[in-house]
C-alpha cells in the first residue's frame, strides 16, 4: 500500500522557502555576465539572492571540492558587475562542460534588480567601447576576410530579397536555391580555411582572441541569424545542452528559415557542419556491420554515451537486420530521452525482431561509478560516443574511454568522436561565428586519448569530411 505522498500528482507540502532559481537570461537580458570563480571563466547559468551556478570546465589538477570557499566575479566586458565570497553547495557532477555547479554567498546578498539595472548600463556602455577601441587589436588581414564575408552575404541579401518580394512558386524558389546554394558554399570553404589560419595565432593571446571574437560577432555573424541553424547555435536558448536540436537540423537536412536569404544561411550551414551527419553515418553503418557478422545469434547489445536525438539508432530499429538490436542510450537530457522514445517505440514493440531500447537519464559520470549502473549493463558489443567527448579536458576523456572499454565483451568495439583540429576544419565558424567552445583534436590527440589500451587493439580514423576524427578499440575475442 502506498502512502499518499507516494501517488501520482502528490508532491507533499514543503516545509521551507526555497527561493527560485532564475534563468541568467531572466534577469539580464541584454548581456549575461561571465561567471569567473577564482578567476576561470565559467558560463553563468542561474542566479538568485543568495548564490549563482555556472557551468565550468573542472581543472584536472585542482578540482573544486564540496564547499570549498571561492571569489566569484560578475564580469561584463571585462568589467566588474558584482564580486563575492561563496562556497561550493552542489557539485553533483561537474565532469563536463555542460554540467553545472552551485555556489552560495557566504554572507550578505545579490540584489537582482539593481544588477539587471547595471547589466544593462555597462552592456550598452561595452557595445560603445567595442564598437571604438577594440578594432585596433584585430589584425588587418582578418579584418579583409571578414569584411568578403560580409560583401558576399550582402550581396545575396539584396538580391534574394527582391526576388522575394516577386513571390516566386515554391517549386521555382526551391530550384534557385538548388542553383545558387553551391556557390555560395564553394565561396565560403576557402574563407574558412583562410580564416583558421588567421585566428590560429590569436588564439593563445586572450586580448587578441576576446578583440577577433567580438569583432567577428559584430560584424559577420549578423549577417547569418535569419538562418534558424546559425541562430539556434548562437543564441544557445538552452545552453550548451540544447545542442542535440542543432544536430537534429543536420539530420533532417531540410529548408528553414521564413526567407530565401534565410534559407540560402541555412543551408551554407548545413554544408559547413556535414560533418556532424557524416559522423552519425559513421557509426550507423560501423553498427549494421557489426550486427551481419556471421556466426553470432544473441542480440548485439550496443551503448550509446550522450545519445542526444539518437538518429542513428532511429533508423536502425527501423530496419531487419540478421541480429536483433539492444540499445542502452544515455543522455543527461530528459527531454532528448523523451524525444527518442517517442520515435522508437513502434519499432520496439513490432512483432519481428523487435528492438531493445533502454533509455537511461543520468550523466556518464554515475555510469561509470562503480556499483551504480555499471553493473546493471551485462557486456557490450559496441560501445560509442558521439559529440560529447568534444567537452573534456584530456584526463577526463581517458578516464571516460577506458571506462567504456571496460564495458566492451570479448571481441567488442569502442568509437568515439572529435570534431578534428586542422587547417579545413570548422573551427572558425563554430568558435568565432557562433562562439561555440569546444576542444579540437586531431589524430595523436585521440591516440594520447587511448593510450592505457593495448597498442594493437586501438587506430584512429576519419570521416569522409576530413572533419571528425574517430579513436576506435576492439577487444580482443
Ligand atoms: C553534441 S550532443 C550529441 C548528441 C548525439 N550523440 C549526436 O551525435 O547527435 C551531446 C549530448 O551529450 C549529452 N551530455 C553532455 N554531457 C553529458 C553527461 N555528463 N552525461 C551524459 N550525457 C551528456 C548532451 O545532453 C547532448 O545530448
Amino acid at each position: 500500500m502506498r502512502e499518499y505522498e507516494d501517488l501520482p500528482g502528490e508532491t507533499g507540502q514543503r516545509m521551507f522557502y526555497v527561493e527560485e532559481r532564475r534563468p541568467a537570461r531572466a534577469v539580464f537580458d541584454r548581456k549575461i555576465p561571465d561567471l569567473f570563480v577564482n578567476g576561470q571563466l565559467a558560463g553563468l547559468h542561474e542566479i538568485w539572492r543568495r548564490g549563482v551556478s555556472g557551468r565550468l570546465r573542472q581543472d584536472a589538477e585542482r578540482p573544486l571540492r564540496q564547499g570549498q570557499t571561492v571569489h566569484l566575479e560578475l564580469m561584463i566586458d571585462g568589467r566588474v558587475l558584482q564580486a563575492a565570497d561563496s562556497y561550493v553547495s552542489d557539485i553533483a557532477d561537474a565532469q563536463t562542460q555542460g554540467a553545472v555547479i552551485e555556489f552560495t554567498l557566504s554572507r550578505g546578498y545579490l540584489d537582482l534588480e539593481t544588477l539587471g539595472r547595471a547589466q544593462e548600463r555597462m552592456a550598452i556602455a561595452g557595445m560603445m567601447r567595442a564598437a571604438q577601441a577594440r578594432i585596433s587589436d584585430v589584425p588587418p588581414t582578418y579584418r579583409e576576410l571578414c569584411a568578403e564575408a560580409v560583401h558576399l552575404m550582402r550581396a545575396w541579401r539584396s538580391t534574394l530579397s527582391q526576388i522575394d518580394n516577386a513571390e516566386l512558386a515554391p517549386a521555382d524558389a526551391r530550384a534557385l536555391l538548388d542553383e545558387i546554394t553551391p556557390q555560395v558554399v564553394d565561396a565560403w570553404r576557402p574563407l574558412v580555411s583562410r580564416a583558421n589560419a588567421l585566428v590560429a595565432p590569436g588564439v593563445d593571446d586572450p586580448r587578441n582572441l576576446a578583440a577577433m571574437k567580438a569583432f567577428t560577432e559584430t560584424i559577420v555573424t549578423p549577417e547569418l541569424l535569419d538562418g534558424p541553424l546559425w541562430a539556434r547555435t548562437y543564441h544557445k536558448p538552452l545552453g550548451y545542452p540544447g545542442d542535440r536540436v542543432a544536430m537534429e537540423y543536420s539530420y533532417a537536412g531540410t529548408d528553414a528559415g521564413t526567407t530565401l536569404y534565410g534559407r540560402l544561411c541555412h543551408r551554407l550551414g548545413l554544408a559547413l557542419m556535414r560533418c556532424v551527419d557524416t559522423r552519425r553515418a559513421f557509426a550507423e553503418e560501423m553498427i549494421r556491420e557489426m550486427a551481419g557478422r556471421p556466426g553470432a545469434t544473441a542480440p548485439l547489445r550496443v551503448t550509446n554515451i550522450g545519445c542526444g536525438s539518437a538518429r542513428e539508432v532511429r533508423n536502425l530499429v527501423q530496419e531487419t537486420l540478421p541480429r536483433q538490436l539492444a540499445f542502452s542510450l544515455l543522455d543527461q537530457d530528459r527531454d532528448a530521452l523523451e524525444f527518442v522514445h517517442r520515435d522508437t517505440l513502434p519499432s520496439t514493440l513490432r512483432e519481428d525482431k523487435p528492438a531493445q531500447v533502454d533509455l537511461i537519464h543520468a550523466s556518464f559520470r554515475q555510469l561509470l561509478r562503480s556499483g551504480e549502473l555499471v553493473g546493471k549493463l551485462p557486456p557490450q558489443d559496441m560501445v560509442y560516443s558521439l559529440g560529447l567527448i568534444d567537452y573534456l579536458t584530456e584526463a577526463r576523456c581517458r578516464a571516460l574511454v577506458n571506462s567504456l572499454y571496460g564495458l566492451l565483451a570479448p571481441g567488442g568495439r569502442l568509437l568515439v568522436a572529435n570534431l578534428r583540429r586542422g587547417p579545413d576544419s570548422t573551427y572558425w565558424p563554430t568558435e568565432f561565428l557562433v562562439d561555440w567552445r569546444l576542444v579540437w583534436r586531431n589524430e595523436d590527440d585521440m591516440t594520447a586519448i587511448g593510450r592505457d589500451i593495448p597498442e594493437a587493439c586501438r587506430r584512429t580514423a576519419v570521416d569522409e569530411t576530413g572533419q571528425i576524427v574517430f579513436l576506435i578499440a576492439d577487444k580482443p575475442a
